[in-house]
């Protein structure tokens, strides 16, 4: 059959091949331990799974849902947001409950980018920001997050004529994969070279809620100004460990949100109505939740953290997010490395460079396995180094 170029040119999604590979090794017999992905191994809140249980007897909750989904999820949505970052979004028009972010992406940029256009993005980056501007025929301009600049993209580094081209600024604080935080100054700068440069925002923020210490992450729509330039992704997959449920949301500027609502009822038909309140019980659950399962993955970081540093393998102290980006011993590439790893211990990790150039000499750890695991792989990763 003839495909189209989009599907020619579409590499693999290297999650999709990692699964294969890490089935093929337990299915040898391996105890693979599998630090690769960002998928909450604890499970969603017991609330949250009583109350999809319970709408699913009803059969009214079996019909065709409302489009843009039902209004107490709205509310729900609005009134968690003020609650954690003092924003108030009005219900109906800024907030659009999605099948998770992730579509989000997609939608977002085939609301705003024409072929032709630039898309800037972070490099490393979440590989759906490329296929989502691509698909549309637009080209990525990447910005690469560095070390020296602590993973912040170098405005001043883009070229006129870039700019000149540009619509979309992809943005993803907390960062995936490189664990770093963005402040209130440079979301100041970034809206202020937004409104310059006539560029929409569409900041990622699917680590939203896991957090450490006295760190929270911010909202760009906090910065005033922000809401005519911005909008933002909210997941409950790693806020609520609900990444199966497949529930998101698209907030901020309203004729965008909008556009993206006409889009997606194009597409798809919303969301079951029993997710829908399955995600209204999780968004009312009391901050202490949230608080319990971070203590959680604080350990967890702390034990990665220290350990890979004892490893010699430079590592910054996660603030937030689901991962800790380290530095590869000398002599390796990320690929190379993450391989070794692979084949010497069972310890799955993901190399930099599957997120893009500027990955290359890290690889990505996540904390979505329990201490003692951590503890093993930790172990059979100092056998394999020091020997
Ligand atoms: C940066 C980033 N954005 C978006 C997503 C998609 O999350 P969701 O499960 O809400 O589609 C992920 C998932 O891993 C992610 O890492």
């Amino acid at each position: 059959m003839r495909l189209s170029n989009l599907i020619n040119d579409l590499p693999p999604y290297h999650f999709a091949d990692a699964k294969k590979k890490i089935d093929d090794r337990r299915a040898a017999g391996v105890d693979v331990i599998s630090l690769s992905m960002g998928d909450p191994d604890m499970p969603a809140p017991q609330e949250v799974v009583d109350r999809l249980c319970r709408e699913m007897q009803n059969p009214e909750n079996h019909r065709y849902p409302e489009y843009r989904g039902m209004r107490a999820l709205h509310e729900a949505i609005s009134a968690w947001f003020e609650r954690r970052f003092g924003v108030y979004l009005e219900p109906e028009r800024d907030i659009l409950p999605l099948l998770g972010s992730k579509e989000g992406l997609v939608y977002a940029a085939a609301s705003v980018l024409n072929a032709g256009d630039v898309a800037l993005t972070p490099d490393p980056y979440y590989p759906v920001y490329l296929t989502a501007a691509t698909s549309v025929g637009a080209q990525p301009y990447m910005l690469p997050l560095l070390e020296r600049n602590d993973f912040l993209p170098d405005l001043d580094s883009i070229p006129q004529d870039v700019l000149a081209k540009s619509r979309l600024f992809w943005l993803n604080y907390p960062n995936n994969p490189t664990a770093a935080c963005a402040d209130r100054d440079f979301f100041e700068r970034l809206v202020a070279f937004a409104h310059k440069h006539d560029l929409v925002i569409v900041h990622d923020m699917a680590y939203a809620e896991v957090y450490f210490d006295d760190f929270r992450p911010m909202s760009i729509l906090e910065v005033p100004g922000a809401r005519e330039v911005a909008v933002e992704l909210h997941s409950l997959s790693k806020t609520y460990n609900m990444a199966g449920f497949r529930l998101g949301m698209l907030v901020g500027n309203a004729e965008l949100v909008d556009a993206v609502g006409r889009l997606k009822s194009n597409i798809d038909s919303g969301i079951f109505r029993p997710l829908q309140y399955a995600a209204v019980e999780a968004l009312n659950l009391p901050v202490s939740w949230i608080n319990q399962r971070n203590a959680i993955y604080r350990r967890r970081r702390d034990l990665l953290c220290a350990g890979c540093e004892a490893l010699g393998m430079h590592t910054r102290i996660t603030k937030a997010g689901l991962y800790i980006w380290s530095a590869v011993p000398h002599g390796y590439t990320s690929r190379d490395f993450a391989n070794w790893l692979f084949d010497k211990t069972g310890v799955f990790v993901a190399p930099g460079s599957n997120f893009g150039p500027a990955g290359e000499g890290y690889v990505r750890i996540s904390i979505t396995a329990p201490d003692e695991r951590i503890e093993t792989a930790l172990a059979r990763m100092r056998a394999a180094i020091e020997s």
